[in-house]
């Protein structure tokens, strides 16, 4: 099972990747949560990524297209994944193809999760994440059992991206830089749609359903 799931910020693609991860036992590859990380150790990845994630702008295609060849070289990859937040643009698109195309693997399918402007900067004003196990949390929607700690115990932090002028930002440069891919693997017959609206279940629910009627 390899998927892929794209959308623009705050649509909730990383909460439905964290959940079908679990349920179908393949790992959840987020390029955010990887950047996030660096950043945090303070690697040469993580210090020149930061401008960029902290102005709303992507990371150079070359660094996140090694982090992901390097990421997808490792053994629990194996047996499938879901990709969350790359492919981000056509050449990040391309150099996937490639990768999967040189072991003979292909992309089952690509989910492209869609939702009103107003939803989705309501989702990211009210998200709190873990920085320790990346949990993502929101105030109103889903709180934590313990007002501002995760279940595994960390206090929950607000990403410095998630500021309203950066989410504007983020929101660009979707439309611009990442939009073409919805085109891009329509054209390939890959393409789900799923409306991002309704609880987490049952966008879950609408997520399996675009799933299985595609591999049946
Ligand atoms: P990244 O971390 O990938 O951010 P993003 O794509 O902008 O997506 P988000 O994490 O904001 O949202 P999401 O769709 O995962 O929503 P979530 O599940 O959290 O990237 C950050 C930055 O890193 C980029 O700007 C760029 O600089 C860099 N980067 C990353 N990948 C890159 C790449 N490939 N190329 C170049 N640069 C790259 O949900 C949001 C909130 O809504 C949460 O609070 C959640 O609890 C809530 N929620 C979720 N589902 C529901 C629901 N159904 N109902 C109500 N609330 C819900």
């Amino acid at each position: 099972m390899r998927l892929v799931f794209l959308g623009p910020p705050g649509v909730g693609k990383g909460t439905q990747a964290a959940k079908l991860s679990k349920e179908y036992g393949v790992p959840h590859i987020a390029t955010g949560d990887i950047l996030r990380a660096a950043m945090a150790r303070k690697t040469p990845v993580g210090l020149e990524a930061k401008s960029y994630i902290d102005s709303g702008k992507l990371v150079p295609d070359d660094v996140i297209i090694n982090i992901i060849r390097e990421r997808l070289g490792e053994p629990d990859t194996k047996k499938g994944y879901i990709l969350d937040g790359f492919p981000r643009t056509i050449k990040q698109g391309e150099a996937l193809s490639k990768m999967l195309d040189q072991n003979r693997e292909k992309i089952d399918r690509v989910i492209y999760f869609y939702l009103n402007e107003d939803e989705l900067v309501k989702r990211i004003a009210g998200r709190w994440s873990c920085p320790a196990c990346q949990k993502v949390y929101h105030t109103i929607n889903n709180p934590p059992k313990k007002e501002g700690i995760c279940e595994c115990g960390t206090a929950l932090v607000q990403r410095k991206d998630d500021r309203p002028e950066t989410v504007k930002e983020r929101l660009a440069v979707y439309r611009n830089e990442t939009s073409p891919l919805i085109q891009y693997y329509e054209g390939q017959g890959l393409l789900s749609k799923v409306e991002a609206d309704g609880t987490v279940d049952e966008v879950s629910e609408k997520v399996e359903n675009a799933f299985q009627k595609s591999s049946s």
